[in-house]
């Protein structure tokens, strides 16, 4: 009996089988064991003493062997729960660069293509480098405090990546071929174009015998890359106090009935060159300045320069 219960506890693969096997020989009913205890009865009172030893030695070995089976079912069952090996995966959600980040890596590039290397500075500027030096004096209506984000004397949150123009020409003697890329502040009201922080990329070339043409093929060849062979942009003339001639640039919006401003572009005014020490006699320069919120939103064809800024997942999960 004890043999074959052992066997059979021994042998059972699942919470049944050790149930199964409890019943038919520990059961108190119809159980082996029980059996074997009601012949304790009928046995010659001699031989009952030598019975019950007996009886009592399989009693413990069988309990013992029913623990033990029911114990390493138990652990089989956590263990399959644990590691089911059948189960789909749960792929880990991956996060991605932010579209504006995309778009100003993609511009790197491009611009890297022509020559150009990146340039930094810092977004808490002094005014030298935000207007002086740009040739913007003190009474220049470009630097009413209502247009402007100052913080303190002689210090502000730079309103252009110009800025940076004035800190790599003042680093390095020419020639200069450098994009820099960053955020700008103006306190504009914010709407579907607007906004009080936005990006900007600022390009700069400073040789001899640099000419207009050379800034417009630059960006038109850049357009073309950027926004695909068939963009159209035009030229307009206007006004900055550190490029002359001065240009703005519109990029024409899908569809073709809508032209949209761009940025800004001109040649160096030869005040900003003697600001930095170069000889104007010598050199010349172009340079632009480029929204890249706009640049982005035209690419992607998005309509409204919030959701550039709210990271709602729905939105950023598109590109
Ligand atoms: N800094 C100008 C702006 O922010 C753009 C610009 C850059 C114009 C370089 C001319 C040359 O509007």
């Amino acid at each position: 009996l004890q043999d074959r219960a052992v066997r059979a506890f021994a042998s059972a693969g699942s919470p049944d089988d050790v149930e199964a096997a409890r019943v038919e020989y520990l059961g108190q009913k119809q159980g082996r064991l029980k059996s074997a205890q009601e012949r304790l009865k009928t046995l010659p009172n001699e031989a009952k003493k030598a019975y019950g030893q007996r009886f009592n030695g399989v009693k413990q070995a069988l309990e013992a062997a029913l623990d033990a089976a029911r114990s390493r079912v138990e652990r089989r069952a956590v263990a399959d729960d644990a590691i089911d090996v059948t189960l789909p995966g749960t792929a880990p959600r991956l996060g991605h660069r932010h579209p504006l980040a995309q778009t100003a890596d993609e511009l790197i590039d491009i611009f890297g293509r022509f020559g150009f290397a990146v340039a930094r500075g810092p977004e808490v500027e002094d005014v030298r480098h935000n207007f002086d030096a740009l040739n913007i004096p003190p009474v220049h209506p470009a630097r009413d405090p209502l247009d402007n984000f100052y913080l303190s004397e002689g210090t502000m949150l730079r309103s252009q990546t110009s800025t940076i123009q004035i800190r790599v020409m003042e680093s390095q003697p020419p020639p200069v071929r450098v994009i820099a890329i960053g955020r700008v502040y103006r306190p504009d009201t914010v709407d579907a174009t607007h906004s009080f922080m936005f990006h900007q990329v600022e390009g700069l070339m400073v040789d001899e015998g640099v000419t207009m043409g050379d800034l417009k093929t630059v960006l038109r060849l850049f357009a073309r890359s950027y926004l695909g062979e068939d963009v159209q942009i035009r030229f307009r003339p206007s006004f900055f106090p550190f490029t002359e001639p001065s240009v703005e640039v519109d990029m024409l919006w899908h569809g073709g009935r809508r032209w949209v401003e761009m940025g800004g572009a001109g040649m160096v005014d030869p005040n900003v060159f003697k600001a930095v020490g170069y000889d104007p006699e010598r050199v010349t320069g172009f340079a632009f300045g480029l929204g890249i919120e706009r640049l982005c939103m035209r690419r992607h064809g998005i309509d409204d320069i919030r959701l550039l800024y709210q990271n709602d997942v729905r939105f950023l999960d598109q590109f």
